[in-house]
């Protein structure tokens, strides 16, 4: 049997906690069958610690996203290298550079980016990546640290021809509900110019719900939404695109799905 995968959610975000069992089942209705869920934090890890023990298709992820930088301690620093060889902790992410709002502390973003790069190839395992308008940048020091698993770069917003780039260095591409959005257009031209086998579908939830739901609450299960979307625009049916992105989540994550 195949189903959709959620690469990218924020199921430990508040937003989901007092109610998060109706979330689940409306993945288990929607035929998403796997949810990679990014932890940002010690409590949601532990949050997901739980529910992961009643809901073992949750996977997670954990790293320090750049806009929490500043605020980080060496204690955080210390747990996030004894958390990240733990075998549920399957990837590290979400981790990148951000300058959209703040360029005041790049140079701290880039030596945290790198040193969660090298945290990941010290345990041989995947990252998940965020950037925004830091597209160059991202790819550089990507590049340059090589990380051996390679990973995900999450709701890509780069061109095409960059998209081919990142492929090169062992990257997939993954896209939310801004691809399903009318007047989107590099994320279309990207999936359009990209193997099916490099190519996931995320939700990023609880922000950027996808077409038909846009402006509500996003959440896990709307992947769906995304996933039809691009088959159709791949001329595939959701079978087939499903049953690549599990060969291709297996690989990447070390799970049996
Ligand atoms: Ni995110």
């Amino acid at each position: 049997m195949t189903y959709w995968i959620d690469t990218h959610s924020h199921f430990a975000d508040e937003a989901f906690q007092d109610d998060f069992l109706s979330y689940i089942h409306r993945c288990e209705e929607a035929n998403v069958g796997r949810v990679l869920v990014m932890c940002m934090n010690r409590t949601e890890w532990e949050t997901m610690i739980g529910w992961k023990k009643e809901y073992d298709w949750l996977d997670l992820a954990c790293g320090y996203h750049p806009e929490d930088l500043q605020k980080l301690t060496e204690e955080d620093w210390k747990w996030l290298e004894e958390v990240v060889s733990d075998p549920r902790c399957v990837a590290i992410g979400e981790i990148g550079l951000d300058y959209h709002w703040d360029t005041s502390y790049n140079d701290l973003q880039k030596a945290c980016f790198i040193k969660q790069l090298q945290l990941a190839d010290t345990v041989n395992k995947p990252v998940l990546i965020h950037a925004r308008d830091a597209m160059q940048d991202t790819y550089d020091i990507l590049k340059a640290q090589n990380v051996k698993k390679g990973g995900i770069m999450h709701c890509y917003g780069g061109s095409a021809e960059m998209a081919r780039e990142f492929v090169k260095i062992g990257y997939h591409l993954a896209f939310g509900g801004p691809l399903t959005f009318k007047n989107s257009v590099k994320p279309k031209e990207t999936v359009a110019d990209t193997a099916m086998e490099n190519l996931f579908i995320e939700t990023d939830c609880p922000y950027m719900a996808p077409v038909p739901m846009r402006g509500k609450q996003n959440e896990s299960s709307y992947v769906h939404y995304v996933g039809e979307f691009m088959a159709q625009m791949k001329n595939v049916d959701e079978e087939t695109l499903q049953k690549i992105q599990m060969e291709q989540y297996e690989l990447l994550f070390g799970v049996k799905l």
